[in-house]
Order: C-alpha cells, then structure tokens, then sequence
C-alpha cells in the first residue's frame, strides 16, 4: 500500500469540458498505486444519491452538498474522494472547502477543466449544447444558466488545447509537492 493522504480532489468545469475523463485516469493512476480513492461522478449520483434533483440553483446546490458531504467523510477516513460534477456556484464550492478542511483532517484540492465555450459547442458529445442552443433545455449551464470559474484553483486543465497526460502529470505533480501522495513510481 502507498502512503497518501486523504483529500478531496473537487473537479469542476462545465458539461463536456473532461471532468469525468480526468477523474477515471486519476482512478486508475491511484488504483495502480494501491490507494484507496473513490469517484462521485454527477452524472452517476444523479441516478441515486441525488435522484429527482433538478437544475434550478436551488437543486445544484443541494446535489453539490451532498456530493461535499460524502467526499469529506471519505476524505477524512485517508481515502481519496474524487468529485466530477459541474458545481458551477462559487460560494458553493468555497463552503465545502472551508467544511473539508474546518477540523484539520482532510485537504480540499479544487481543479478546473477549462475548455472555451466555442470548444464545447463544437465537440458537444451529447448533443445537449445543440438543444440547449436550440432552447430545448431550460437553464443549461454556460448558455442559459451560469458557470463561475474557479478564482484559484490549485490545478488547471486546458483540456481542449493540452494533451491529458500533461494535466495528469500537472495535477500529481501538485499532490506529491504537497505531500498527498507519494513521487511517481
Ligand atoms: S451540477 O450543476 O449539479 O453540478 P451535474 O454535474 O450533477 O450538475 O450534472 C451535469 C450533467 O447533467 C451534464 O453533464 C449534463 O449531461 C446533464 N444536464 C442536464 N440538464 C442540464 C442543465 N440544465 N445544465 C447542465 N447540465 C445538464
């Protein structure tokens, strides 16, 4: 077993902008190290923990708390709790930070996939921004509904202009400078 810390690693960006991707080789890059980590995929915790939800603010918040709460516990029980759900309010995010790391027992690392709207709209692999576009669904986040980016993440992906190895090893590279999982074998 490798020697890691527990933390949240909180991955936002918008629908399409690689989150899940990131999160599944970050699985795998820890799997392969015998760490214990877990992924909360928004699309998957909208299938049970967070069932009936909406997209109101009201109903992303609630998702996103749920979500924070589950990643905390995990965290501060030395797993790594992976989170990929767009969690596009701010304040939000900030309030799980500060709840992660109120007692000292667990890091909240905040990455931002970053792709260009123009990006998004043009690979669209579901097909939802040409609907969204179309006004075929109400209050869809970066068209008609907000996204507000990340002032300081502690990691950035510019997943539409980089290849994902780079912001893989950007991101690990964050984690063993800060002492949350061991240099690369
Ligand atoms: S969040 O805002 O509450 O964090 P979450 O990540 O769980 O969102 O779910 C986003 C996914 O739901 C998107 O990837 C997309 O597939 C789908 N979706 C359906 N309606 C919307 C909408 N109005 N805005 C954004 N995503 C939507």
């Amino acid at each position: 077993m490798g020697t890691h810390r527990g933390f949240v690693l909180w991955l936002t960006g918008m629908s399409g902008a690689g989150k899940s991707t990131l999160a599944e080789r970050l699985v795998a890059e820890f799997q392969a190290r015998d760490y214990k980590c877990e992924l909360l995929d928004g699309d998957e915790v909208r299938t049970h923990l967070s069932k009936g939800l909406g997209f109101s603010k009201e109903d992303r918040d609630t998702n996103i708390r749920r979500i924070g709460w589950v990643a905390r516990v995990l965290a501060r029980n030395g797993v790594i709790a992976i989170t990929a759900a767009i969690s596009p309010y701010r304040d939000i995010r900030d309030e799980i930070r500060a709840l992660t790391e109120q007692d000292g027992r667990a890091v909240f690392i905040e990455i931002f996939a970053h792709a260009p709207l123009e990006a998004l709209i043009e690979r669209d692999v579901k097909g939802l921004y040409k609907k969204a576009l179309a006004g075929e669904i109400k209050q869809f986040t970066g068209i008609t509904d907000p996204y507000e980016p990340p002032l300081q993440p502690e990691v950035t992906a510019y997943t539409s202009e980089e290849p994902i190895e780079t912001s893989l090893d950007r991101i690990l590279d964050y984690l063993a400078e800060h002492d949350l999982i061991d240099r690369g074998a």
